[in-house]
């Protein structure tokens, strides 16, 4: 059931303060805040742990943290993706101790029961001695069984097997996240296994700006328009203000995912030498493929996607965004300096590791059929400026521990996040994607909304 309060009396729905649009900043160090957190939230909702790609053949799994729990991810013999607790019915230790590896027999080192790749329960050494199966049979002793679901080949778990379905939890925002991971025939996979470090914050600082905060990219990260290669110029060599990336379309759900649509129009009129609006959609394509795509592939994009979505996808496609509650994606189009466009894709989980502790996990990401020279490219790139070696997140993962700390502090503790910046503009004219769109500079509301969706399922029946 449902506790409305904390144990120092403040009710849980006071955190988010709707008339103002604050948060109370204890939400961000709390250790009871953060223990709600795994049940009501991680407890509940659909969790990213990684791609089927990492577990192409039978038997191979990885073992992942899905909220406060750890999982193992396997396929089986029937090509099927499983999720299961790890953790051994018989007295608890952790069935697998190893990050991942393949074997069709997951055996517990402590007493020897093992388990199948789906979590059902084989046997255990000397059974007719020491597991009588007198009180459960074996059908009840596997491991338990998170439900599953693939989408585009990313792999989403939870616990909660009566609850929405995967496509209710996505929402409208299926619609643009189909742009990226199934907009071609055979998808997208990992290139390698992803990078993992810890960093000593709470998950809700990243998870919050994982919720599309373009604003933060022109203080924090102001060295893009400054510093090295990726720097965008101006025409006489000067650094380029970066403010005008910060026009685009923003959307968010009330399920807290949120994506930043990014104009592609000065990028295509640098290429080409002509006003995008005069171009049709293939002219685009071929000018500036969809990051992290062939020129090749873009033929298979109109068997996949809507006439819609693709004209969305080549004037104002998402770059970056989330998935609620941790998840940020970024389809980003990089400068080269010859001129030309290179896409990076990347994929992290802020993965909570204690109320000020989380793990950075980054995929990074290719089409299948993309050509090797791109794929290693793309690679390169997408490690030199994301995750945990890269440029860009390093700015972002030093923010985020003085925040955890600041809301450990007595009167940092009191005071509140502001989320001032309102949309007044709503969708541009003729916009044909759903949810609740907004065009201009970036604001605060799809972080906002983030906020409430939280609120929501701290405060509705577990
Ligand atoms: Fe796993 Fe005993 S704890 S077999
Ligand atoms: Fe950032």
């Amino acid at each position: 059931q449902t506790s409305p309060m904390l144990a120092d009396g403040t009710k849980i729905a006071d955190l988010v303060l709707p008339a103002t649009r604050e948060v109370q900043m204890r939400v961000l160090s709390d250790p009871e805040i953060y223990e709600l957190e795994m049940e009501r939230i991680f407890g509940k909702i659909w969790n990213f742990l990684g791609h089927e790609s990492e577990i192409p053949n039978s038997g191979d799994f990885v073992v992942r943290d899905m909220g406060s729990d750890q999982v193992i991810i396997s396929r089986d013999k029937a090509g099927e993706v499983h999720v299961m607790l790890n953790v051994c019915p018989h007295r608890g230790m952790r069935v697998s101790v190893l990050d991942g590896g393949n074997t069709q027999i997951h055996k517990c080192i402590y007493h020897g029961w093992a388990f199948r790749p789906n979590g059902d329960f084989i046997g255990a050494p000397v059974e007719k001695e020491c597991m009588h199966g007198k009180m459960m049979c074996k059908e009840e002793l596997g491991l338990k069984k998170a439900r599953v679901t693939l989408y585009g080949g990313l792999i989403f778990a939870t616990w909660n097997i009566e609850g929405p379905s995967f496509e209710d939890f996505l929402g409208d925002a299926k619609w643009y996240y189909d742009m990226l991971f199934k907009r071609s025939d055979r998808g997208l996979e990992v290139l390698g296994p992803p990078q993992r470090f810890v960093v000593r914050a709470n998950w809700k600082a990243a998870g919050e700006q994982s919720a599309a905060d373009g604003f933060h990219t022109l203080t924090l990260h102001r060295w893009l328009g400054e510093v090295g290669n990726y720097a965008k110029k101006n025409e006489d060599g000067t650094s380029a203000d970066l403010s005008p990336e910060m026009y685009g379309v923003e959307i968010s759900s009330p399920h807290g995912h949120a994506l930043r649509c990014i104009d592609l129009a000065r990028k295509i009129s640098r290429l080409t030498g002509l006003d995008p609006k005069e171009l049709s959609v293939q002219q685009k394509l071929d000018a500036l493929p969809p990051a992290g795509m062939h020129k090749d592939m873009v033929e298979q994009l109109a068997r996949n996607l809507s006439p819609e979505q693709l004209q969305v996808l080549t004037t104002m496609p998402p770059q970056v965004g989330g998935i609620f509650p941790n998840v940020l994606f970024g389809f980003v189009y990089i400068p080269q300096p010859d001129g030309s466009v290179l896409g990076s894709l990347t994929l992290h989980a802020y993965v909570p590791r204690g109320p000020d502790k989380l793990e950075f996990v980054n995929w990074i990401l290719a089409e299948k059929d993309a050509p090797q020279e791109l794929r290693e490219r793309i690679l390169k790139q997408t490690i030199q400026l994301f995750g945990t070696s890269g440029m860009v997140e390093q700015d972002d993962s030093d923010t985020w521990p003085h925040i955890t700390l600041s809301a450990k502090g007595a009167m940092g503790k009191k005071q509140t996040l502001k989320y001032q910046a309102v949309y007044e503009t709503g969708a541009p004219e003729g916009w044909p994607g759903p949810g609740m769109v907004n065009e201009g500079f970036t604001k605060d509301d799809t972080q906002w909304h983030w906020w409430m969706y939280w609120r929501e399922l701290m405060t509705s029946e577990v």
